[in-house]
């Protein structure tokens, strides 16, 4: 089918990239010349792993990004938004998503034959019905589920691992006004066999985003405030309870040989500094924001936003207990990214904790794999010295901070006790064993 994609960012890029690769002719569409360029010439504007590899085989086979929004419509028998919808304020912008219907809205004018338009964007429920729609009826002076279809689409894409997740998806989400809309976007999907498709309308697919977001982000809350309660009443590990609560032949089944699986979902029942990324912290405010003008207050997700903002004050507390001042002291930050496998810091509880220790005079030597380039841009390098690897950020430090669990930080026990003097060490992810320190902390422990 020819495909065209509106927003060229992590997820209208990995979908355009990836939808080529699965057959369909695709050019995406962005408003930025530069990143246009760009991605023609082979380079993706934004890291993601395979992105590179995957966008330069798919150029050969006819891939391309435009700014000609106009031809790329009229040249396509679907479109899909993929614009950002960030938080700003006190609810999610819509302004992008605005813009691109509006966009499309005009080219369908010029349109004789049917076309499909689907938000891919998350977006509160109701917006592709309320906003989209009558958007594009009023730009177009066309009639939906007559002369077009409108449809929800939403992704379910981790950073680090989007193509393999829209390569080998899980479900598939088909929202849409009418069966038209559904079995046209059952073509495109239709390439990915054997997998679950759900087709619902455009409001309940809204919500199923929000939903699964929503509801990872509360396990995430829900097992620090556990963890918290642990470490105040002393004598209890987290990691040991989670551990227990995880082994509930309901949360891990166990097969008829004995053995276990490990759901996913279980990662998320850990506690640690607090969850982060682009997505998460936004979508659940998002979802807040939406409920509280429905006249549906949601306490928990309140609490869960709540939770999420004080876990880094754990691992400061932490800090405190052993050193009432930090004034001149050299602290080891590892980790900046809000997750391992990324470089992005976007609500990392990395960036409260470090702006404390900047307030309060510590010398900060920062090591992460890849975030380093982003910790600069928003920290300056004037007070903290970033490392180049990670025996360096451990050297002559009073304390490590452990804030994204890096896979290479598992030598950190190594590599201290290579040291005369051995700082303490305060795991805000407990990925280390408490046991191979002399000086330990966690969350979710008080020793
Ligand atoms: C998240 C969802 O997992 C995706 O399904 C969704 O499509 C995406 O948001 C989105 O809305 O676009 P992402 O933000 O990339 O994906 O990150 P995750 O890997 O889920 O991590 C989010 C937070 O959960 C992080 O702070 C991380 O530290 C924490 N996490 C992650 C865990 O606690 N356990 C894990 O196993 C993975």
């Amino acid at each position: 089918m020819n495909i065209s994609v509106i927003g060229t960012g992590y997820v209208g890029l990995v979908s355009g990239v990836c939808l080529s690769e699965k057959g369909h002719n695709v050019t995406c569409v962005d408003i930025d010349k530069e990143k246009v360029k760009k991605i023609n010439s082979g380079i993706p504007p934004i890291y993601e792993k395979r992105l590179k590899e995957l966008l330069n085989n798919n150029i050969k086979n006819g891939f391309s990004a435009t700014t000609d929004l106009h031809s790329a419509i009229l040249h396509s028998d679907l479109s899909i938004i993929a614009v950002g919808t960030p938080y700003r304020g006190d609810k999610i912008d819509l302004s992008s998503i605005k813009k691109a219907a509006s966009a499309i809205g005009v080219s369908l004018k010029e349109k004789e034959e049917y076309h499909v338009v689907v938000v891919k964007s998350t977006v509160v429920p109701g917006t592709t019905d309320d906003v989209v729609q009558p958007i594009l009826e009023e730009t177009s002076g066309k009639k939906a589920g007559k002369d077009f279809g409108v449809g929800m689409n939403p992704e379910f894409l981790r950073e680090g691992e989007a193509i393999d997740d829209f390569m080998n998806p899980d479900r598939i989400v088909l929202g849409g006004i009418d069966p038209k809309t559904h079995s046209i976007l059952k073509e495109v999907y239709k390439v990915f066999e054997g997998v679950d498709i759900l087709t619902t309308n455009n409001k309940t697919a809204e919500m199923i985003k929000y939903t699964a977001n929503s509801l990872l982000a509360t396990l995430i809350s829900f097992s620090n405030e556990i963890g918290n309660l642990c470490a105040t009443l002393g004598g209890i590990d987290a990691v040991e309870v989670m551990e227990g609560v995880h082994k509930d032949k309901r949360f891990s089944p166990i097969l008829a040989n004995g053995n276990r699986i490990t759901p996913g979902f279980l990662s998320y029942l850990a506690a640690g500094c607090g969850f982060g990324g682009s997505c998460f912290p936004k979508d659940v405010k998002a979802l807040i924001a939406h409920g509280k003008d429905a006249g549906n207050p949601m306490a928990l997700l309140d609490s869960v936003i709540e939770i999420n903002k004080k876990q880094p004050q754990e691992v400061i507390a932490l800090l405190r207990k052993h050193l009432s001042s930090l004034r001149g002291k050299t602290i080891g930050v590892l980790g900046l990214a809000f997750k391992p496998g990324t470089d992005d810091m976007r609500e990392s509880p990395a960036i409260p904790i470090v702006n404390y220790l900047l307030t309060e005079g510590a010398k900060i030597k920062a090591y992460d794999p890849e975030a380093q380039h982003e910790a600069k841009k928003l920290f300056g390098n004037h007070q903290i010295v970033y490392q180049n690897n990670l025996s360096q950020s451990i050297q002559g430090t009073d304390a490590i901070l452990l804030l994204t669990s890096w896979d290479e930080f598992k030598q950190v026990p190594d590599l201290i006790h290579t040291q005369n003097e051995q700082p303490l060490i305060i795991d805000g992810r407990r990925m280390l064993s408490k046991n191979l320190f002399h000086k330990y902390e966690g969350i979710g422990l008080s020793l």
